[in-house]
């Protein structure tokens, strides 16, 4: 990472980096964020397909929903914000477990987390740090390949975080995702999406939704859409073409070295040697 800009646009809270964009404050006072019962949660590590996942859900309610931005997004008057919307919330995070507001574990809020094979994670997230002004510039793939692995980007550690979730995957309130499946069939993640929000929606518009949600169609809408970034579900950017990018499966192997795909390898195993998945 070239250090222009860096000491600027990030900073570091219980030892993972935050962007700026997250204030220490807000950071802080997530302990004692007041969630509601009925609180959706769309969890993730950045890049994994939080926009589509979210694209999906709104449109499987028939009644007022929004998606707010990041809850860990903001100034501290993000929180009274949160505090003041009348419909139901859906929230997207790429908090990590341990870092969660307390009061939506006691609640029992129903928490979706949306993984993806982390090589294309890391090459989604090469672009978006490339392009992104609000990020710190990267000089070039080898040297983000470096910061991924060591957990120096922003949200940290991929495995961390991973780890911090699959702990709880099995918890009734918990659903666990995969963007690849979503990309094999799209359909089936759906129903079981609906199945876990306990919504009614046919086959026949289940499908229509999976149109609806396409790459093409979704970036189609998005370019055409004028939307305020601190109400997104990224909020780092107004820029929506940073979002959707290219949404395949496998372009790491485009970026990949052997050499760097080996080591990859041998951190993953040795990290993952904690999962169960
Ligand atoms: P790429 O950069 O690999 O294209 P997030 O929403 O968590 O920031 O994740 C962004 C990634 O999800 C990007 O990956 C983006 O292209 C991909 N994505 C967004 N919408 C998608 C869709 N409808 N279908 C497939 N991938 C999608």
């Amino acid at each position: 990472m070239s250090g222009s800009g860096e000491a600027e646009l990030l900073h570091t809270f219980k030892g993972i980096p935050f962007t700026t964009r997250s204030s220490p404050e807000l950071l802080k006072s997530l302990d004692t964020f007041d969630a509601r019962e009925d609180d959706v949660l769309l969890v993730s590590y950045p890049k994994s397909g939080t926009h589509w996942l979210a694209g999906v859900i709104t449109k499987l309610y028939d009644t007022q929903v929004t998606v707010t931005s990041p809850i860990e997004l903001g100034d501290i008057s993000r929180l009274d914000e949160l505090n003041k919307l009348s419909s139901k919330r859906i929230i997207p995070t790429h908090l990590d477990y341990n870092m969660l507001p307390p009061n939506f574990k006691n609640k029992k809020c129903k928490m979706i987390y949306i993984s993806r094979n982390p090589k294309d994670t890391a090459v989604s997230m090469f672009h978006y740090y490339r392009d992104n002004p609000n990020l710190p510039t990267v000089d070039s793939w080898t040297a983000f390949f470096d910061l991924f692995l060591k957990g120096n980007v922003v949200c940290g550690s991929w495995f961390d975080h991973f780890l911090s979730w699959e702990e709880h995957k099995d918890e009734k309130n918990i659903l666990f995702l995969f963007y690849e499946d979503m990309k094999q069939d799209l359909p089936k993640v759906v129903k079981e999406i609906t199945l876990f929000l306990n919504l009614n929606v046919s086959d026949d518009d289940i499908q229509d939704i999976c149109k609806k949600s396409s790459f093409s169609e979704m970036k189609n809408d998005t370019e055409k859409e004028n939307s305020d970034p601190s109400h997104t579900v990224c909020a780092l950017t107004s820029n929506r073409k940073l979002i959707f990018r290219k949404g395949a499966v496998g372009d790491w192997k485009n970026y990949f070295t052997p050499k760097q795909n080996i080591r990859f390898q041998e951190i993953f195993n040795e990290k993952m040697k904690l999962s169960k998945m």
